[in-house]
């Protein structure tokens, strides 16, 4: 099964897809993990991308294109994947469905999270994140709480704000959603592979509102 989630920043892609592909047994390809690794890391393109997403802006779209076509050629994507975060403008969008055909795959849908801008606004800014790279399980500060303040409940690592939810930064990145790549449901439209959800309720509500969506579309 191959998917694409869309959707503001904040609207639960992060969350819903890990949930999502531990039982699905598909290969969640985040594009925003993947540029957080280099960043970490400190490779040639983490150093490039760092300023645009500290600020919230879009990471240019050949290191993108390059980053996913080769994600997409590792064995564990083989059997299927969700990509949560790309494409993203429309040049990456016509790149996905060139190596897909290239591939003879298909995807099933293009899921959209939809989540109003001043929900997301709280979300993003209570946000915290876990500093373990192998766990990166996201915490809200009101909502989503750890058992205890400042510290993973899974590993036991402290959790951080990202750079990205700072308000600037969240003001430009739901700018850019709305600018370019709300253009990108548009472009699926026609396909029919469109599916939009309703991202606002628990997080156990919407997982079950994407179950039911994806049942109803066959695998
Ligand atoms: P990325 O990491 O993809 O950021 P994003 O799309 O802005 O999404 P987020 O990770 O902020 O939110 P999410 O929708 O995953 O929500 P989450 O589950 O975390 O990308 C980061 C940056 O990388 C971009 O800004 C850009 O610079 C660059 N980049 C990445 N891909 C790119 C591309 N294709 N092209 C160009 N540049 C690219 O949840 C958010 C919060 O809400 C958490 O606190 C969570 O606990 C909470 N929450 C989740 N679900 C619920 C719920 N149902 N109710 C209440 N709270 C909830």
């Amino acid at each position: 099964m191959r998917l694409v989630f869309m959707g503001p920043p904040g609207a639960g892609k992060g969350t819903q897809a890990k949930r999502l592909c531990d039982s699905l047994r598909i290969a969640h390809v985040s594009t925003g993990d993947m540029i957080r690794e280099r960043i970490r890391a400190g490779t040639p393109v983490g150093l490039k991308v760092q300023p645009f997403v500290e600020s919230g802006g879009l990471v240019p779209d050949p290191i993108m294109v390059d980053l996913v076509s080769e994600r997409l050629a590792e064995p564990d994507c083989a059997t299927g994947f969700l990509l949560d975060g790309f494409p993203r403008t429309q040049p990456q969008a016509e790149s996905l469905t060139r190596s897909l055909a290239k591939l003879g795959r298909q995807l099933k849908a293009v899921i959209v999270l939809e989540v109003p801008d001043d929900e997301v606004v709280g979300r993003l800014s209570g946000r915290r994140t876990c500093t373990n790279p192998n766990c990166q399980a996201n915490y809200h500060m009101h909502t989503i709480r750890p058992r205890e303040v400042g510290k993973c409940d899974r590993c036991g690592h402290p959790l951080v704000q990202r750079p990205d939810d700072r308000p600037e930064a969240i003001r430009t990145r739901l700018e850019n959603y709305h600018r370019q790549t709300e253009e990108v449901a548009k472009y699926y439209h026609d396909t029919g592979l469109v599916r939009r959800v309703v991202g606002v309720g628990s997080v156990d509500e919407v997982h079950q509102r994407i179950r039911d969506v994806i049942d109803a579309t066959g695998r």
